[in-house]
C-alpha cells in the first residue's frame, strides 16, 4: 500500500504538468529568493525545479517516513550502516576537528605523518637514490584511490606548490604509465601506491612496472624506499609488495574507497597544495556535515538535493542527471561523481535483500562548460528525455582573463535560462520573418527551431574555487548520496556488482596467455578470445 507522502506527491506531480516553471516564477516574485540556500561560501539555487511549498513539504514528509533523521544519526554515530560488510562509514570523522570523537587520535596521527612527509617534499629534503630532491610525485591507484585525489588536485591548481609536480596513473593499459613516465627522470620521481585493499589488479601491475622502471635506472633494492610510499588498510600486503613499513600511511575499513579522499588517500592532494590547504579542504567538508546533521529537511542542502533526484526519478520518469561545472579546473568532477553516486546507488536489492521494485541510482554524466554546449547540450534542449541539470558556477575569476570569466558566467546562466524558457513556435516564426525569410521558408524551418523549455536545473555557486569551498561542495554530494540511499532503502557503501567482472577476468587472462579456453563459456566469449589472443 502506498504511503501518504507518495500519494500527495503523485497528485502534485499531476498538477505541475499543467503549468510551467516560467509560470511559477511569474506567480511568485520571491521564488528565486525562497528556494535558495547557503552553507559557508556554497550557494544552492533550486528555484528552477518542479516544486512548490506543498511539494517541498510532501518531500520532507517522505524523508521522515523513510526515517532519514535516525539514519543520519546512525551514520555519524559510527553504526554499521554498511550492513552487507558489517562496517561503519565514518569518513565524516576524517574531517572533524581534533578531539571530536574516539577515533580522532588515529585521524590526527595520520595527518601528522602526512605533514612530515609533505614538509620533506616541499623543503626538497626527500632525496631519491642519486641524492637529488624529488620533483615528481605519481599517484598509482584506481577508483576511489584515484578519482577524488585527481579531481581535487586539478581543481586546486591555483594553490599548487612549485617544488613538486603531481601526476596520476590508474589504468591497467600500460600506455597510461608509459605516457606518464616518458619525459620523467626515475631518480627524481616518487610513487604513491594507493590501494585500500592492496589487491587491486591495476594498481599492483602499475606499481610493479614503476618499480622496474626505477630499478632499471640504477636504484638498488635497498634504496627503493626513497621512491615508493604506500597508503593502505592492508599493511601486510603493502609490506610484502616491498613498501617500507615507515612509508605506509594508514587507511581503515570504516572508510569506503569512494569516500576516502579525506584520509591519507589525499596524500597526492597534500603533495600538490600543502597540508595547510589540505586541512582547509577538510574544514570545508566538515561545515557541510554539520549542516547536514542539523538543518531541518526543508532547508537542508544535501537532503533537498536527494529529495529532488528522488522526485524526478520516481515521479517524472527521469533516468539520468547531468552535472555541468562551468570551470575548466572542475572538468574531472563528473567522473568523480560517477563513482560516488553510481557505485553507491546503482543497486538492485534493498538493505534487507529483497529485489527493489522501483528505480534506484540515476545515470550521472556531464562535462565542463562551455565545452559541453558544443557537444551534447543539443539533447538537453531539444531531445525527448527529461534530464535535470546541476550547473556549478564559480563567482570569482579563475584566471587573469577577467572578461572571459564574465563570458563563462553568462554562458552558464543563459544555459539554465534557455532550459527554463525555451522558444515557442510563434517566437521562432517571428525570428525567421525578421531575418527576411519567405512565408514558405518560415513554415518549413520554424518547427525545427522550437525549444520546449520547462526543463529543471539546480545552480550551485561557489564564491571562489578555494580548498574550503571545494570541500563543502564534495561533502554536499557525499551527503546527498547517503540521503538518497536512505530514501531508496539501499546500502550506499558496498559495490558487489563490480566483483563478477574481476572474477571472470582471471581465467580469460589465462586463456589469452595459454590459448586454452573453457569450452563451457558462451560462443561470443570463446570467439573473442580466439580473435584477440596473440
Ligand atoms: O573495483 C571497485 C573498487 O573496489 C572501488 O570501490 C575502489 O575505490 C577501487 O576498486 C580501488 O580499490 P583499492 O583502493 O582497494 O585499490
Amino acid at each position: 500500500m502506498e504511503n501518504t507522502a507518495s500519494q500527495q506527491l503523485k497528485a502534485q506531480q499531476q498538477q505541475l504538468t499543467e503549468t510551467t516553471l516560467g509560470t511559477l516564477f511569474k506567480q511568485d516574485n520571491q521564488r528565486a529568493q525562497r528556494f535558495f540556500l547557503s552553507v559557508g561560501e556554497l550557494h544552492f539555487d533550486y528555484s528552477k525545479n518542479f516544486i512548490t511549498d506543498k511539494v517541498i513539504n510532501s518531500l520532507a514528509a517522505l524523508a521522515a517516513e523513510k526515517n532519514l533523521a535516525p539514519a543520519i544519526s546512525s551514520l555519524f554515530a559510527g553504526e554499521k550502516v554498511n550492513n552487507t560488510e558489517q562496517r561503519a562509514a565514518l569518513h565524516s570523522a576524517l574531517r572533524a576537528p581534533a578531539n571530536h570523537s574516539a577515533i580522532s587520535q588515529l585521524v590526527q596521527g595520520a595527518l601528522d605523518k602526512m605533514e612530515v612527509f609533505i614538509e620533506k617534499l616541499h623543503q626538497r629534503t626527500w632525496l631519491g637514490f642519486n641524492n637529488k630532491p624529488i620533483e615528481t610525485v605519481i599517484n598509482i591507484g584506481i577508483g576511489g584511490s584515484d578519482l577524488g585525489p585527481r579531481m581535487v588536485t586539478q581543481a586546486l591548481s591555483a594553490y599548487h606548490h612549485t617544488s613538486v609536480n603531481v601526476l596520476f596513473v590508474a589504468n591497467i593499459d600500460g600506455a597510461d604509465l608509459e605516457d606518464t613516465l616518458r619525459r620523467l627522470n626515475p631518480d627524481t620521481t616518487l610513487f604513491i601506491v594507493a590501494s585500500k585493499t592492496f589487491t587491486t589488479l591495476e594498481t599492483l601491475h602499475n606499481a610493479l612496472s614503476a618499480r622496474e622502471w626505477v630499478q632499471n635506472a640504477g636504484c638498488t633494492k635497498e634504496d627503493l624506499h626513497k621512491h615508493f610510499v604506500g597508503i593502505s588498510a592492508n599493511i601486510d600486503a603493502a609490506k610484502t609488495f616491498g613498501i617500507a613499513e615507515e612509508n605506509i600511511f594508514p587507511m581503515w575499513d570504516w572508510v569506503g574507497g569512494r569516500y576516502s579522499l579525506w584520509s591519507a588517500i589525499g596524500l597526492p592532494v597534500a603533495a600538490a597544495i600543502g597540508m595547510s590547504h589540505f586541512r582547509d579542504l577538510l574544514a570545508g567538508a566538515h561545515l557541510m556535515a554539520d549542516h547536514f546533521k542539523s538543518a531541518p529537511f526543508e532547508q537542508n542542502m544535501p537532503v533537498l538535493a536527494a529529495l529532488l533526484s528522488y522526485w524526478y526519478s520516481h515521479f517524472w520518469g527521469v533516468t539520468s542527471q547531468a552535472v555541468l561545472p562551468y570551470a575548466q579546473r572542475l572538468s574531472r568532477l563528473p567522473a568523480y561523481l560517477q563513482q560516488l553516486d553510481m557505485e553507491s546507488l546503482g543497486k538492485r536489492a534493498t538493505k534487507q535483500g529483497d529485489a527493489v521494485a522501483y528505480p534506484t541510482g540515476l545515470v550521472i554524466w556531464g562535462t565542463e562548460g562551455t565545452n559541453g554546449q558544443h557537444s551534447f547540450h543539443q539533447l538537453l534542449h531539444q531531445g525527448t528525455q527529461l534530464v535535470p541539470v546541476d550547473f556549478i558556477a564559480v563567482k570569482a575569476p579563475m584566471s587573469h582573463y577577467g572578461d572571459q570569466h564574465r563570458q563563462l558566467l553568462a554562458c552558464c546562466i543563459s544555459q539554465a535560462q534557455a532550459l527554463l524558457q525555451g522558444k515557442t513556435l510563434a517566437e521562432a516564426q517571428n525570428e525567421l520573418k525578421a531575418q527576411g525569410l519567405s512565408d514558405a521558408e518560415v513554415a518549413t524551418l520554424a518547427p525545427h527551431k522550437v525549444i520546449p523549455g520547462n526543463k529543471p536545473s539546480n545552480m550551485l555557486i561557489m564564491d571562489k574555487l578555494s580548498p574550503a569551498n571545494l570541500g563543502t561542495l564534495i561533502a554536499f554530494y557525499e551527503n546527498k548520496v547517503y540521503a538518497s540511499s536512505i530514501l531508496l532503502n539501499i546500502n550506499a557503501f558496498d559495490q558487489w556488482g563490480v566483483e563478477l567482472g574481476k572474477q571472470l577476468g582471471k581465467p580469460i587472462y589465462t586463456a589469452l596467455l595459454t590459448g586454452e579456453s573453457d569450452t563451457s563459456w558462451d560462443g561470443s566469449t570463446l570467439t573473442l578470445i580466439e580473435k584477440m589472443k596473440r
